[in-house]
């Protein structure tokens, strides 16, 4: 047996005070999960609310949150020091919370008069999607859900699975799009929460898009965008000299060479942000590697996908292919192209790597140290698209001071900005407030349409890491500068 501390959320709504955490000291047995832990913790005090039935991950009734992160009690091990607190969602008495209104929202099977059975196939394709246990844990991560009456993450996967169940008698489509369809940020957070795997995104909420565009429900915004890069190549309208037009194909570093990447720079990059592409290129001149440019790419895809609008896919992912086929490595610097061509593309003949990858897998050469403090928001087709969170708080530490603020997703992406901008105005102010509450002069991130976005939230600088870098590199070209001038007299 072993003895430990667990602290665990208490809040009685009719007392009047807010919830706050109590340590309990539990005996548990090795291997113990957290449901043990509140067993224990009961038999010491049979007031705390808790809810479990299971005890075998099959129910869903135990979720809640260790350490600030969902799971089920009886799945997730209890360790010393661990807080136990509920899902981010209405709460009823300690741990238990009101599920109620959400599950409301998770449609039922309606059989038409001439309902048949699915065949295997279609058995086999809605598996994963039959495999949630309605815990709540997506809903009470979800950005939409929070500023919206979108219906949740497990609402969307339910309708998909009854969209193409063939007994099903309702237009799942038109009922997905009244309950919030496009409203969803593409940011991974419910599958990042979902005990059972499920990727709503990719496998509901995407599909449910495309069957939308297939029936003429894509959002005006959402058409304009698609026209764009069937016009152009671009997702994005030029409002700066693109960065095409600045650069040479090939662009040698200074000094000896290490490395080379070929650069997939990306719509904002190239159309509305060239300057902070022309920082990072800098960065990686100076740090000894040679960045070649091939013209002939153009958009990633990733607005497409995200919005359900398939048709040219073919054509851009083949466009970019064949460009990019020559070079063994592929850097992007925007998280939404990176996340694409590393989860949408398939069996690519070269490696892809986010620039934050690839100066960590170089090593950059020392900066100086600004005095600054800054908070970093993680871009979510960084942090959940990429698994990409400690590189680029390893670089900041070396230039800055660094304050942390909860991850959580700016509203920029899966198509919110354009087609539903209340959305994305709504959660780029909790942006803001998450900022304020840091105390930081500036704000780092890594992705372009996350720069962009909460440059509009917050009064703050808001610079790409490679800007950053690039600031510390010059300030000490002064430092050195000025040591080796001799003092005038
Ligand atoms: S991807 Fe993000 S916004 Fe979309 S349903 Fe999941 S948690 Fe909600
Ligand atoms: S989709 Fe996953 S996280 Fe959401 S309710 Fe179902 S099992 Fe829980
Ligand atoms: S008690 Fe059923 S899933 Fe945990």
């Amino acid at each position: 047996m072993t003895r430990m501390t667990v602290q665990v959320s208490r809040f009685e709504p009719d007392a009047g005070v807010s919830a706050r955490l109590v340590p309990y000291e539990v005996e548990v047995h090795e291997g113990a999960r957290v449901l043990h832990a509140l067993y224990a913790i009961h038999e010491q005090d049979p007031t705390l609310a808790y809810r479990y039935c299971c005890g075998s991950g099959q129910c869903g009734s135990c979720a809640v949150r260790v350490n600030g992160k969902p799971g089920l009690a009886c799945m997730t091990p209890v360790v010393d020091g661990d807080v136990i607190e509920p899902l981010d969602l209405p709460v009823v008495r300690d741990l238990v919370v009101d599920l109620v209104p959400r599950i409301e929202r998770i449609a039922a099977l309606i059989p038409g008069d001439r309902a048949e059975l699915p065949d295997r196939e279609t058995v086999d394709a809605m598996k994963d999607r039959c495999d949630c246990v309605e815990c709540g844990s997506c809903i009470s991560v979800c950005p939409a859900v929070a500023v919206s009456d979108f219906a949740g993450p497990t609402a969307m996967r339910q309708l998909e699975r009854l969209q193409v169940d063939p007994r099903d008698a309702e237009d799942r489509v038109v009922q997905a799009r009244d309950d919030g369809l496009f409203n969803c940020t593409s940011c991974h957070a419910c599958y990042e929460a979902c005990p059972k795997d499920i990727r709503i995104m990719g496998k509901a909420i995407e599909r449910l898009r495309a069957e939308a565009n297939r029936r003429g429900f894509t959002l005006p915004r959402h058409l304009e965008v698609s026209d764009l890069v069937r016009t152009t190549g671009r997702s994005v309208v030029r409002t700066e000299t693109p960065l095409f037009e600045r650069i040479d194909p090939v662009i040698e570093p200074y000094g000896p060479v290490r490395g080379e990447v070929a650069f997939f720079v990306g719509c904002m990059y190239s159309m509305r942000l060239p300057q902070t592409a022309l920082d990072a290129i800098e960065v990686l001149r100076r740090n000894g590697i040679r960045v070649v440019v091939p013209m002939e790419q153009v958009c990633c895809g990733s607005p497409l996908i995200r919005t359900g609008q398939l048709d040219q896919l073919p054509r851009v992912m083949t466009i970019n292919r064949k460009a990019f086929a020559p070079y063994p490595v592929v850097m992007t610097m925007c998280a939404g192209c990176g996340a694409t061509l590393k989860n949408d593309y398939e069996d690519l003949p070269f490696r892809v790597m986010d620039i934050n990858e690839v100066l960590t897998e170089f090593g950059i050469e020392p900066p100086a140290h600004l005095s600054v403090t800054v908070t970093y928001h993680d871009p979510c087709h960084l942090l959940r698209g990429q698994g990409i969170s400690e590189q680029p708080r390893a670089f900041i530490r070396q230039v800055a001071d660094l304050v942390e603020m909860p991850a959580r997703c700016c509203g920029s992406g899966g198509g919110v900005k354009s087609g539903k901008p209340e959305v994305a105005a709504a959660l780029g102010e909790l942006r803001r407030e998450a900022i304020a509450a840091t105390g930081a002069e500036q704000v780092v991130t890594s992705c372009p349409f996350c720069e962009f976005h909460i440059a509009g939230h917050t009064d703050l600088p808001v610079r790409n890491i490679t800007s950053l870098l690039l600031e510390a590199y010059r300030k000490k070209d002064e430092k050195e500068a000025a040591a080796s001038t001799p003092p005038s007299n």
